[in-house]
């Protein structure tokens, strides 16, 4: 999800009604009211849907914590020599599942955007300890979080972006985040999936690097100096964790998008990526993290299944070897279609999964939080061969440090709640009893 201030396309007119939370505020065929009720950003998914989207969330989570940072590089190594030698060995493919710990079977997980961002270690491990004991397996972590201007300490970056002289920050208030991360994921036995760039602005983005290095968000997939940093951000990530058993997989992005692009574009971007990621680090699978834009087989010819909604061809992309598996997201509220329609999203492309012999993860979807709704995919996702898991975006907590709820988007689903008694108890139960 461009989770929050991000990706915001802002409506010039002002209009004098006001959509309220969550509202349709924009689109081709749209002819209702225009801005949103304060504290709402009117945000553009696609050429037929804007909606009013919280305009906050970026300082929620980043600003509460008051602890100090710790550093942790130390941790990480030494435990990362001892889990491995104790497992079956890395995460792997094993015909369309995933295989974790020697157990080839349906996974679910949920979506921490948040995670590395947090200050507090003991905030870290509330979270993975909560996550770990409800049965859910995977979670997915930004492994970016770019800017342009470096910011005052206490604040977490991981990468500052300029023509003149790009830094990687490996200090407290950097990749020593995500070290802390990576260790508590460890010592809880949760897996993974950490990307490198978001298509959306929040925590810089694609638009990070077009600032420094020029261009826009279309040619930056070629731009050869965007992508020089691009690779050297991937290799200083990569390389802390090579022999991790915590990394489920590597993620070349968060939903990239090629506007306008011939379908050639992302798809070389990605077989390049992904070969790149495959020559630093043999040990861990690698994804793209899409939205899963374009399957040509199947479908009902909507938006989503149209190769220009993303500028790429998902099914296509399922060729190229250096990628393990295939993620798709689902947001039909966004997308201009039902919940029902949902169904035959995921169906498609669990097909061609199994066309392609490679799973499918479902990695992230949402419908305003309505587990009725929601409930019925991950049922269906668990039920349909080619289908790997589910990982509902996105999860939340109380955090410790300072007694506060991380970050509600519209799709926020809290440990311990009733909703999250449907979402992931009920759930886990169903896997279970499939799997035993
Ligand atoms: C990006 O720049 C290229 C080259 O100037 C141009 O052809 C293209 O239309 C631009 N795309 C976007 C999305 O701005
Ligand atoms: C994300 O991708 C789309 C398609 O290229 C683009 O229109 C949009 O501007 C991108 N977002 C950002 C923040 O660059
Ligand atoms: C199945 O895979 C082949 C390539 O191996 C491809 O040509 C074909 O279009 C795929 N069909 C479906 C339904 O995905
Ligand atoms: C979850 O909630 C129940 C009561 O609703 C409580 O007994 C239990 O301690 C809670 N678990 C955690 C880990 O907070």
């Amino acid at each position: 999800m461009k989770s929050l201030t991000v990706g915001i396309v802002l409506l010039a007119v002002a209009v004098s009604a006001q959509q309220s939370a969550y509202g349709q505020c924009g689109g081709t065929t749209y002819t209702g009211p225009t801005s949103c009720t304060a504290g709402y950003t009117c945000t553009s998914y696609n050429p037929y849907y804007y909606q009013c989207v919280p305009g906050m969330e970026r300082s929620i989570v980043i600003t509460t914590s008051t602890t100090t940072a710790k550093s942790s590089t130390t941790t990480v190594k030494s435990s990362t020599t001892t889990s491995i030698s104790t497992s079956t060995g890395y995460p792997k493919t094993s015909g369309l599942f995933f295989d974790i710990d020697g157990k080839a079977e349906y996974y679910a997980g949920t979506n921490c955007y948040w995670c590395g961002f947090l200050t507090a270690d003991g905030d870290v491990d509330q979270v993975f300890a909560d996550i770990a004991s409800s049965g859910l397996k995977i979670v997915r972590v930004w492994g970016f979080n770019d800017v342009n201007t470096i910011p005052s300490t206490g604040t977490v970056w991981y990468q500052y972006l300029s023509e003149s002289g790009s830094q990687i920050n490996t200090g407290a208030y950097g990749l020593e985040r995500l070290d802390y991360v990576v260790s508590s994921a460890e010592s809880h036995d949760i897996k993974l999936i950490i990307n490198f760039v978001n298509n959306w602005s929040d925590y810089g983005g694609i638009a990070a690097y077009v600032a420094a290095f020029g261009g826009n968000s279309s040619t930056w997939f070629t731009d050869s100096a965007s992508q020089a940093q691009y690779q050297a951000y991937i290799k200083a990530v990569v390389s802390r964790y090579t022999t991790s058993s915590a990394i489920l997989s590597w993620e070349l992005a968060n939903e990239p998008r090629c506007s306008g692009c011939d379908v050639s574009v992302i798809y070389n971007w990605a077989a390049a990526t992904s070969k790149y990621i495959k020559s630093l680090d043999p040990n861990h699978m690698v994804t793209i993290g899409d939205e899963g834009f374009g399957p040509t087989t199947g479908g009902d010819g909507s938006y989503p299944f149209t190769t220009s909604a993303g500028g790429y061809n998902w099914q296509t992309n399922l060729e190229i070897e250096t990628l393990d598996f295939a993620t798709f997201h689902l947001y039909p509220q966004s997308w201009g279609t039902s919940s029902t329609w949902g169904n035959l999203w995921i169906t498609t492309h669990a097909a061609a999964c199994v066309n392609a012999s490679k799973p499918c993860l479902l990695e992230e979807f949402g419908y305003s939080d309505e587990c009725s709704v929601e409930s019925v995919w991950q049922s269906l996702s668990l039920d349909t061969t080619g289908m790997a898991g589910d990982m509902f975006w996105q999860y939340g907590d109380v955090l410790p440090s300072c007694n506060c709820e991380t970050s509600q988007d519209g799709n926020t689903v809290y440990f311990n709640t009733t909703d999250w008694t449907c979402f992931v108890t009920n759930h886990i139960e169903a896997i279970e009893a499939k799997y035993g």
